[in-house]
Order: C-alpha cells, then structure tokens, then sequence
C-alpha cells in the first residue's frame, strides 16, 4: 500500500504555463488514495481550468479570500487539513511572495498558515531560474524548511533550452512518497493495542463497565498506523472510528475476551501497549434472567477479571510491553511497583489528581517510568501525548 494512502495532499498552483501538468499530478496523487484539494493564484486559472482540477479531486477549487456569494474561504482550515502542502509549479512572483510572506492571495496566506512540510517545484524560464534573486529567495525558503525539488533541463517556453523547466509530475510524487517514507519509523513493526472499557455482564440486560472512553487507546494506534505500523487493535465498547488498511480492529466485551484475543495476537507482535481500562471484577455467575427488583438489599458475588497485562508479562520474550498505571495518590510509587509485579519494560502514569487528565477528556497528562528514569511531561491533547509515547519508545528502544 502507498504511503500517501488517506494522507490529505494540498496542491498549490501558480500561473506558469506547467499549470497544465498539475491534473496530472492530482490523478497521480488520488490513486494512490491519497485526498487532494487544490488552491490557485488567480493568474493560475489562464493556464488550468478550475473545473478540470474540482473534478478530478473532487473538491472545490478555490483561489481568492471569497466566494461568489461572499463568504469566507478558510485558509487557515484549508492549511490545517493538509498532511503535506505541494506548490506547483513555482513562478519567480510567487517565490517572492512566500520567501517574503506577501500575504496577497489565498495561496500566500495558506502557505504562511501551514504548520506541515511544504514541498515546492519551481518552473521558470532559463535566466529568471539562475538569477540571483530567483537563487536568493529560494535559499531563504530552504532555510525555512521548505523541500525544493529541482527544476528539470529541457526545452523551455520561451524556446530556449536548459534548466527551469517544472519535475515531471511523477517525480513530484517520487518527493511526496519519500518525504512520507522518512516519517514510516515503525514500518515492519507490529503493534497491539488494549484500548476502552470492559463490560462484565450481570445479566442480560445489565453490567459493570466503567467510564473509559478509549480515546487515549485509539490516539496510540492512530499514531502507530501513521508511523507506518501494522496495528492490532483490541477494543472494548467505545463509539470511537478508525479506519485504516493496516489496521485489524478486534471488538470485544468483557476482561475475558480482551484477555484471549491479548494472548491470542501478543506472540506475533513485537510492541504491545494496554491501554485498556479492563474492569477489575465481573460476577461469579451470569443470570440468564433479568434479575427481578427487590425491596431489601441485595448483593452481586464478584471475582477478579484476569490481569491481562500480567498474563501477557509472563510469556514476553522479545516483545516492548507497556502499561498504564491510573493513580490517585503515590503514583510513582504505585507504577514502579505495577512496573515490576507486571514485568513490564515501561509504564504510563497518569493521575487523576491533575485536572484534564485521565477518563474521558482529550487531553492527558503523563509521566513515563522505566526501571531507571522517569520522563515527566506537561498537558496535551492525547493525539500528541500518543506521540510522546511513540517517539519516547523509538528513541529509548532504538526501534526505527
Ligand atoms: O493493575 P492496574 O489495573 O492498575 O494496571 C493497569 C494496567 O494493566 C493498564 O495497562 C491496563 O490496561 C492493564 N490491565 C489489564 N488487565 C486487567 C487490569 C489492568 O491488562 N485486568
């Protein structure tokens, strides 16, 4: 599968005369599943029809800061959307413009809204290209991590020949897959995730869960998947998505079925992270029939479910394994000693005393412990706490 598969590509075009390439590109870009929108300078529609780029990615084109009917166009929305932001091709005026930040025109103003790589395929003729001042702006853009890829020698527009031409669309998609491939740290890896609560039914209509969202479970694998690993999610109850083709989603109920598919999928991974809020106990025995209402009390046997984690310590051989300590009060304390008795490599404190953190929110707030140190970090949202937890793993356990 591409590594551009799902990934969100902009495509920025300026008015030069290789505009026309750029459909090539967009058709290129979509079968390798990758999601294209395209903006354009308002000098770019003389030589590419906006009509044939919304048509063939299936979006709207845009290129000035309104609609016919006055209405905004979002850059910033427009810049956040993109994984990868590709302008081509590249005119002398444009380049100006960026390496300035000459907020002028949609395209401008998306460019200095992007926070993703931006790639750029300059296209000029032969003595604009060697210019100084074509040379001195493209200089400051690299500076400013924008990824040139250089332009081609051949005949040009203006008839003369030499260097200025645009890449061919296939080598600007050859710098697309590479840029993504570098950020494929974990690819040939196999990950497992536990993600959710459990529920231990009573009878059949009733149960003991808890309020895990499984969100937290859900941000690992998504950002295992976008490291380029093959991912085994085991899910408790959750409303969460999340569709990907490396991705073998497994949907369970109760501690027990979490705990056969755990023991059933650890062998053949080689990173395992429980994340999943198991239930500690389910009833001794399941009533086939709703339990009829009574005035007195009443009580419910109870058993532990089985610890997942620790079944899973007991017969690590190579693998990464990894917990969750939830903690209210002596929390490091509580983790080492979880770190142990579960012969994990790592475990993820999070306490329920620091406001925003733990069930149900979006943000976290963790500290990661190993058997030597403790790595201490602040409140974040859980996509880019999942994050600190992969690039900690990678570079503590030398896994790219
Ligand atoms: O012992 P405690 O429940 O605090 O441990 C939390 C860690 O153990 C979490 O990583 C959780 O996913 C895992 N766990 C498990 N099976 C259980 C209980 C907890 O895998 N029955």
């Amino acid at each position: 599968m591409s590594v551009l598969y799902n990934k969100n590509v902009l495509l920025g075009v300026t008015g030069g005369i290789a505009a026309y390439k750029i459909s090539f590109l967009t058709r290129l870009l979509i079968r390798q599943g990758a999601h294209v929108k395209v903006i354009m300078t308002p000098q770019a529609k003389a030589f590419v029809a906006p009509l044939t780029l919304s048509t063939l990615s299936k979006h709207p084109v845009h290129s000035t800061f309104t609609d016919d009917e006055d209405n905004w166009i979002n850059h910033v929305n427009i810049a956040k959307w993109a994984d990868l932001f590709i302008i081509a091709p590249l005119t002398a005026t444009t380049l100006s413009k960026l390496s300035y930040g000459q907020s002028d025109n949609l395209l401008i103003a998306t460019y200095l809204s992007c926070s993703c790589p931006v790639m750029t395929a300059p296209a000029m003729d032969l003595d604009m290209y060697q210019h100084p001042t074509t040379r001195e702006n493209l200089d400051k853009l690299k500076r400013h991590g924008v990824h040139i890829i250089p332009s081609e020698t051949g005949e040009l527009a203006s008839g003369l020949e030499g260097e200025g031409r645009m890449a061919e669309p296939e080598t600007i998609l050859k710098h697309a897959e590479d840029r993504f491939e570098q950020t494929h740290i974990l690819k040939g890896h196999k990950v497992l995730i536990t993600a959710g609560p459990t529920y231990e039914p009573i009878d059949p209509v009733r149960y003991i869960g808890n309020h895990s969202s499984g969100k937290m479970g859900y941000a690992l694998a998504d950002i295992a998947l976008q490291l380029g690993a093959l991912v085994t999610l085991i899910s408790g109850p959750t409303h969460l998505e999340l569709h990907h083709n490396n991705l073998d989603r497994i949907n369970v109920r109760t501690a027990d079925e979490m705990n056969q598919q755990a023991l059933e999928h650890f062998e053949e991974s080689d990173i395992c992270i429980a994340a999943a809020a198991v239930a500690d106990f389910q009833p001794t025995e399941f009533s086939s029939k709703k339990i009829k209402k009574k005035d007195d009390q009443m009580g419910i046997q109870l058993k532990p479910t089985p610890d997942i984690l620790y079944n899973l310590g007991k017969i690590k051989k190579e693998q990464l394994l990894v917990g969750f300590a939830l903690e209210t009060n002596d929390g490091i304390k509580n983790a080492r000693s979880k770190l142990k008795k579960k012969n994990l490599d790592a475990i993820i404190l999070n306490s329920l005393a620091d406001s925003g953190a733990g069930f149900g929110h979006d943000t976290n707030k963790i500290s990661i412990i190993d058997k030597t140190n403790e790595t201490h970090f602040p409140l974040k949202k859980k996509k880019e706490v999942a994050n600190d937890i992969f690039e900690h793993l990678i570079d503590k356990y030398e896994l790219a």
